[in-house]
């Protein structure tokens, strides 16, 4: 293998496997994204190339990567939570298949279940929730919000702290309850990690002074974090929207 798309976890450093961890000690090449902990940029040996995915475009990440396993190096392209979860990581590895570059992928802890379960929050709970709907936010006019208010169980929406607002009107249209309890969390698992819990109806500006990057979880688990919470729940929550859910 000359080329492993490493998935580095959702924040903290210590959420790597042991097996990417050691791929990223050991490589001639690092190839990484902007949502990576510098940490674990600064365990690559002192020798190794680093390289920021953010002065590329896709097409050009995917054509460095060709390019850096043809010189057989030890290239590790290491990317925000798990490479097949919203990543572009089948793309990579998609242009790697066709080139012929032999490579492999190292799973990550994905943000979808780590962020919300550092903020108190389990995707799936026995007789509260027994299925999970992954929706990327991004662009919410693509979405079928009839489907999505008619499903039952959790949704998790990645990259939709900007569309927050869109993202639950569609909801609400389209029949959601407007008393379904959401949750917005920024920066999971790190230091700096801040969440809102709010209705569903009330969510969006109860979010608004939150940065990315941000998932949106709305069900009826989010309210297991009032038990389950490590932080005291509803430090960024006004009394009102905390409130909202009863
Ligand atoms: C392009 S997707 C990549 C997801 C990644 N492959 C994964 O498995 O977690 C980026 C989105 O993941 C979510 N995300 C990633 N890290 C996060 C964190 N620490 N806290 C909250 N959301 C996060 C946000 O919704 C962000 O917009």
């Amino acid at each position: 293998v000359t080329v492993y798309l490493v998935g580095a976890g959702p924040g903290d450093p210590g959420l790597i496997t042991v097996k990417g961890l050691e791929l990223v000690r050991s490589c001639d090449a690092l190839v990484y994204d902007r949502l990576v902990s510098a940490e674990l940029v600064d365990e690559a040996p002192a020798d190794a190339l680093r390289i920021s995915r953010d002065a590329f475009g896709q097409f050009e990440i995917n054509d460095l990567l060709v390019s850096l396993g043809r010189r057989d190096l030890d290239v590790v392209r290491l990317k925000g939570g798990d490479p097949f979860v919203f990543g572009r990581g089948g793309e990579e590895a998609l242009a790697l298949a066709e080139a012929g570059v032999d490579f492999e992928v190292v799973s990550g802890v994905s943000s979808v279940s780590a962020v919300p379960a550092a903020a108190g929050i389990p995707i799936t709970h026995r007789s509260v929730s027994s299925q999970v709907t992954l929706v990327s936010g991004h662009s919410p006019e693509g979405l079928d919000f009839t489907a999505l208010a008619g499903v039952s169980g959790t949704l998790v929406f990645l990259m939709g702290l900007a569309a927050l607002p869109a993202l639950a009107h569609g909801l609400l249209a389209a029949g959601k309850q407007s008393d379904t309890p959401a949750a917005v969390i920024s920066c999971g698992t790190t230091s700096e990690e801040e969440t809102v819990v709010a209705a569903l109806d009330a969510i969006a500006e109860a979010a608004v002074s939150l940065r990315g990057p941000a998932l949106v979880v709305v069900g009826d688990v989010v309210a297991l974090r009032e038990s389950l919470s490590r932080r005291p729940v509803g430090r960024t929550a006004g009394a009102a929207t905390q409130s909202a859910l009863g």
